[in-house]
């Protein structure tokens, strides 16, 4: 299977070194920008694309792969479930696909797996539910400066406030992403979504592996998304993401609760945002290679596997 990686980042370069350690993978990149034609236009079996977490950033560069012939795999949050941020754009790449006979996927950790993929899993053991209830505590230690940045690490609280505002600051971006996916899958119509975010300010100096926070600076947040179904909140998602979890007296943890059965998924430690991510996409080319043509989510597909 032939492989091209765009996007000449942490991710990628984590990807790329899974995939070159596989038998039968011949993997091209991580290509920079400079390199963006021989990235997309190779007409390799699938294109994994891993630059921004925006649609609109990443569907000139998705459409170039699918003209020539690939299939594709982004890492962009908002294609985990691209019709929720432009229906007509998500239309016209979905279409496209269809015409070319290739599969696109938004995949990762998250969104991509820990609230749509696992969640869709889990409910797989329960006859009926009344709500769902999911929370993740991760370590935001190992993300590059553009990334930490996005998410809200490093402001001071009236900076961070700033940044929510003007779109600077987003916390972890995904979550109507995964409630949709999961919601479509089940049938469900969502009538409504609340969220808020609050900045984890810093009492002392911290350290992560690409940025400092100074004390009285943002080391984390806490971001809860409700998705109302009916009047009541039908999936609760909270986020807690800090660059030094011991710090807050935390550990990183995955839970999932099926509110209305005894099921809660607790997975301890957390699913790491760096080696799961990279994971889920190069266990993805397979499922995303055997599919049917079309842009595709998670719960069109059978689960990832390694091999
Ligand atoms: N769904 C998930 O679970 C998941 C998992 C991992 C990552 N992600 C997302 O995937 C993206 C990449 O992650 P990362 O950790 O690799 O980030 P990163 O370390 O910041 O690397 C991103 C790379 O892409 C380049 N880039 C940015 N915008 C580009 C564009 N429009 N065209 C071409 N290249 C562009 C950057 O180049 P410059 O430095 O020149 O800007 C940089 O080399 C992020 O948005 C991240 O949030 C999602």
């Amino acid at each position: 299977m032939r492989v091209s990686l765009y996007g000449a980042g942490q991710f990628c370069g984590i990807v790329a070194a899974i995939l070159r350690a596989r038998d039968g993978v011949e993997v091209s990149g991580p290509h920079g920008r400079d390199e963006r034609d021989a990235a997309l236009g190779s007409g390799a079996d699938v294109v994994v694309i891993g630059t921004t977490s925006f649609l609109d950033q990443v569907a000139p560069d998705i459409r170039d792969a699918v003209l020539a012939g690939s299939n594709v795999i982004t890492t962009a949050e908002e294609a985990a479930c691209p019709w929720v941020v432009d229906q007509a754009l998500a239309d016209e790449l979905d279409g496209l696909a269809r015409e070319r006979g290739v599969t696109i996927l938004g995949a990762g950790l998250n969104p991509g797996f820990a609230f749509d993929a696992l969640v869709l899993t889990a409910l797989g053991a329960v006859a009926e539910f009344d709500a769902l209830h999911v929370e993740r505590v991760v370590d935001l230690s190992g993300f590059g400066r553009t990334v930490s940045r996005r998410l809200g690490i490093g402001y001071d609280a009236a900076a961070f406030a700033a940044g929510v505002d003007d779109g600077t600051v987003c916390g972890h971006i995904g979550f109507p992403q995964s409630m949709r996916v999961v919601a479509h899958r089940l049938g469900v119509r969502i009538d409504a979504m609340e969220h808020d975010i609050e900045p984890l300010i810093a009492p002392q100096p911290l350290r992560a592996s690409h940025v400092e926070v100074a004390a009285g600076e943002s080391g984390g947040f806490v971001q809860r998304y409700r998705a109302i179904v009916d009047g009541k909140v039908w999936f609760d998602a909270h986020f807690t993401g800090h660059v030094d979890l011991a710090s807050i007296g935390l550990e990183p943890r995955d839970e999932i609760a099926i509110l209305g059965t005894p099921v809660r998924l607790l997975l301890s430690p957390g699913l790491n945002a760096q080696s799961g991510s990279s994971a889920v996409v190069a266990n993805s080319l397979r499922r995303v290679v055997e599919a049917p043509a079309g842009w595709l989510t998670v719960a069109d597909l059978p689960p990832a596997t390694p091999a």
